[in-house]
């Protein structure tokens, strides 16, 4: 199903590959892979192959084909991720695994979920649901402010709050905070939770193929992640791991013919759906580990997105945001915009949001303008398409932005 013709671990980086194994455009500067990613022709091709096979015959695919090839990639990446493939499904993305396992799990009243002011927005929306829907039950807010100055302050912050709210049941942590693009301690904080008793959710929406992930090292008692980000799968692929004790209690947000079987049937069964996204989770790996895997990778988009932050800083006479570079995000960094190059002091989410679509509209540069603390934040991403060039247009437009 997968054509991997031509493709070797010597693969040439930068623009090369953007021409050869991208459908991004010549003239686009892509600097913004952290939030939807882009699919490579050859993974975009594999979901075609498949789509095509649905059409040949329905009833043959989703009567049986379907099932084969989904198990099949489960196992796939389960092996990619060091877990027990009965413990691992494949959902269309972060959202829903979070939103699955926040559902799933009746706080009584009086309890509490855990999040931060980094959670990620549309988690702490559900978070918010989900209280709602359980009378009597809580959010818990831990207000994580920059400058952060190391993981033990994060780790400390923590166990204050859980040794202050008693009540807390489960907390949700995220791997990769976005978009500040921060690593979190998440082995501590897991600790952390087994100990204070409380249900760690991972977030790790930005995780798979941007950091080595160990599932069943890590202990955690969920986790959920993206593979259309960092891992190059179709959009609508995304894992949610559940740790073996908590199988019988999680059941996906539709619940329909798979409501009293094993996890994985529980989780396949929602409905006549488009399962083509998630196969193809094992032809995004596959991919990934022909380029190079995540040495090689790594080592071109972290040397790429270290030099273009020192130019960015030192161009735009600015700073980065303030955290330990032991906390740093191996592809992402954010870049301080506000009171710089006449852009304003402070804004709102929706002005930042704003910014995104007009430099794209004006200069057909893609990258996230952010609203942290209410200042105005730039935040780039490196993948390995892109080369330094990127990075010098888009300093170009930033400078003179407000004068043009
Ligand atoms: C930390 C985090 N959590 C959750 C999500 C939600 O992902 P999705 O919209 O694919 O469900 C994102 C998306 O970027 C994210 O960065």
């Amino acid at each position: 199903m997968m054509d991997l013709d031509g493709l070797d671990k010597n693969v040439q980086f930068g623009s090369y590959f953007k021409h050869t194994e991208t459908s991004l455009t010549k003239d686009i500067v892509f600097l913004n892979h952290g939030s939807y990613g882009t699919v490579p022709k050859r993974v975009a091709a594999a979901q075609t192959r498949y789509r095509e096979e649905m059409e040949r015959n329905p009833d043959l695919w989703f009567r049986q084909a379907s099932l084969d090839h989904w198990l099949k990639a489960v196992s796939v990446l389960a092996d990619f991720f060091h877990c027990h493939s009965q413990d691992l499904v494949l959902v269309p993305n972060a959202s829903t695994g979070i939103n699955s396992v926040l559902m799933s799990c009746k706080l009584k009243t009086g309890e509490a979920i855990l999040i931060t002011r980094l959670t990620y927005g549309s988690i702490q929306k559900a978070t918010s649901h989900v209280t709602k829907r359980f009378e009597g039950t809580e959010a818990v807010f831990l207000d994580i402010t920059f400058p952060i100055s190391s993981a033990q302050q994060i780790v400390d912050l923590y166990e204050e709050c859980f040794k202050s709210h008693p009540n807390i049941k489960l907390a949700v942590i995220d791997y990769i905070t976005s978009p500040s693009s921060v690593v979190m301690p998440v082995k501590e904080l897991i600790t952390l939770c087994h100990h204070y008793s409380v249900l760690s959710v991972i977030d790790g929406a930005h995780t798979p193929g941007h950091i080595p992930l160990h599932l069943n090292d890590l202990d955690a008692d969920f986790f959920t992640g993206n593979l259309h980000k960092w891992l190059y799968a179709p959009r609508g692929c995304a894992i949610l791991w559940v740790k073996r004790d908590h199988h019988d209690w999680i059941y996906p947000v539709v619940t329909s013919w798979g409501y009293e079987f094993p996890l994985q049937i529980r989780f396949f069964k929602q409905g006549t759906r488009d399962h083509t996204a998630e196969i193809c989770g094992m032809h995004a790996v596959q991919f990934y580990q022909a380029i190079g895997g995540m040495d090689r990778i790594l080592k071109y988009t972290t040397g790429l997105i270290n030099e273009a932050q020192e130019y960015l800083v030192k161009l735009l006479n600015t700073e980065s945001l303030p955290i330990p570079k032991s906390m740093e995000v191996p592809n992402m960094r954010c870049i301080l915009l506000s009171g710089i190059c006449g852009f304003p002091q402070s804004v709102v989410f929706d002005e930042s949001e704003k910014l995104i679509l007009d430099i794209m509209n004006k200069s057909n540069i893609v990258c996230a303008f952010i609203c942290i603390e209410e200042k105005l934040f730039l935040r780039i991403s490196a993948n390995v398409y892109n080369t330094m060039d990127d990075y010098r247009r888009l300093g170009e437009v930033l400078l003179h932005y407000h004068t043009a």
